[in-house]
């Protein structure tokens, strides 16, 4: 019997839920062989949309095929609308169809969306069946195939329907990023740089050297940067698994970021272009409550910048952002707390108060030309109300 290719392993602990993450060039073509490896066996339900069908659905269908799976496709729709209750719905209509059991499997082919969605299904359909995550785009590769995460977004807010349930595996293929849209990849970037920010000082270091390497998708560059975006999550995750401390670090950026992204009725920015631009607001505040130096946030700023992610900010009323933030789940008895930097390698969780913020906004920045429409428009909002 032939053993699939040696791969870079990441393993993520969690007593019985614990799984690999493996990260290996060309291992797609191998999956089959990859999973019988892993002791997986009978029919494979391989959840993807049309865009990564025509990519890649051909490849992983042959290698699961080889390898004595049946495997069967369960299409949803490109983008966000795909995560979705209806969605979830049809997946498990062709769960239902294919009679598909509890020793059978769901495979998420594809970006966060796909195994988001996958990954609920597979944690409802019989009260859970094993899948797999096969991510597609970097956003996915970092973040969101690790951890188990997931869910479907309401009308009245994003993921807001969910549930924590641990894939069996993460098998991820750097190849596959070669074909990601510009876009979509340097958004993914947003998500590599908040590690650094987070818990690495040497791998944000190592960023900011591989600049070049970072936006061509160096071969050089993206197998280390990959693994260290996965070890991170991985230890992360596996000391909060339900996110009740420490696993809140991982929204750094998110708090403003989540809030731009409604505010943009997600339109405007996708979410790791939202990300940089929260990080650098976040880091702002930071400095501005005196809770990290300045020499911090133009390091930050200076390579979200130099990668090639936006930083101009919209013309913004400071309400519109507070009222914005308001929706972010991670409001704990009224309070928004917000992930801030301290040095680079580490944050801390505070919560929020709206004055400061409010003079945060309209004053500290004012000197930024980054911010300068934002606030100059915040500023003229709130000087009346000052005077009363
Ligand atoms: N579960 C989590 O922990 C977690 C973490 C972060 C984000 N998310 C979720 O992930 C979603 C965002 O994920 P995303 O950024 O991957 O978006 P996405 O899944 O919509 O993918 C982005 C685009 O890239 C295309 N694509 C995917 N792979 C491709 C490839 N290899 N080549 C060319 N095109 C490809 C997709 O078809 C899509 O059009 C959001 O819904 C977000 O809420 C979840
Ligand atoms: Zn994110």
């Amino acid at each position: 019997m032939m053993t699939a290719p040696a791969a870079n392993r990441v393993p993520v602990v969690l007593g019985d839920r614990s799984y690999e993450i493996l990260i290996q060039p060309g291992i797609l073509s191998q999956i089959g062989q990859v999973l019988q490896d892993a002791g997986c066996s009978g029919r494979v339900g391989i959840v993807i949309n049309p865009l990564v069908n025509k990519l890649y659905g051909r490849v992983v269908n042959r290698a699961l095929t080889q390898a004595g799976f049946s495997p069967f496709f369960i299409i949803i729709p490109d983008g966000e609308q795909a995560k979705t209750i209806r969605w979830l719905s049809k997946i498990l209509d062709a769960l239902v169809k294919q009679r598909v059991e509890r020793q059978d499997m769901i495979l998420a082919l594809g970006g966060g969306v796909t195994g988001d969605v996958a990954g609920f299904a597979a944690s409802v359909y019989l009260r859970g069946i094993p899948f797999v995550q096969v991510p597609t785009t970097l956003v996915a590769q970092v973040d969101s195939s690790v951890g188990g995460k997931t869910g479907v977004n309401h009308p009245q807010g994003k993921n807001l329907i969910g549930a924590f349930y641990q894939p069996r595996m993460v098998v991820i293929d750097p190849c596959v990023l070669k074909t990601l849209p510009p876009r979509q990849w340097i958004a993914g970037l947003a998500e590599v740089i908040k590690y650094g920010m987070i818990a690495d000082k040497p791998f944000f270091e190592y960023l900011e050297q591989h600049v070049e390497g970072l936006r061509n998708q160096s071969d050089d560059v993206m197998p280390h940067v990959l693994r260290r975006c996965c070890e991170i999550k991985a230890e992360v995750v596996a000391g909060d698994e339900h996110e009740s401390g420490r696993r809140r670090i991982l929204n750094y950026g998110h708090t403003v970021g989540h809030a731009l992204e409604a505010w943009g009725h997600y339109k405007k920015w996708i979410h790791g272009e939202a990300v940089g631009l929260g990080m650098a607001l976040e880091g702002s505040l930071a400095h501005y409550l005196g809770m990290c130096s300045k020499d911090v946030v133009e390091r930050q700023d200076d390579l979200i910048k130099r990668v090639g992610l936006p930083s101009n900010m919209p013309k913004m009323k400071f309400l519109d952002l507070w009222q914005a933030m308001q929706h972010d789940k991670k409001i704990i008895k009224g309070d928004i707390h917000c992930v801030l930097p301290k040095r680079i390698g580490d944050v801390c969780v505070v919560p929020l108060v709206r004055e400061s913020i409010r003079k945060w906004f309209s004053v500290q920045l004012l000197s930024s030309s980054r911010l300068t429409n934002a606030v100059r428009n915040s500023a003229s909002r709130t000087r009346p109300a000052r005077k009363k």
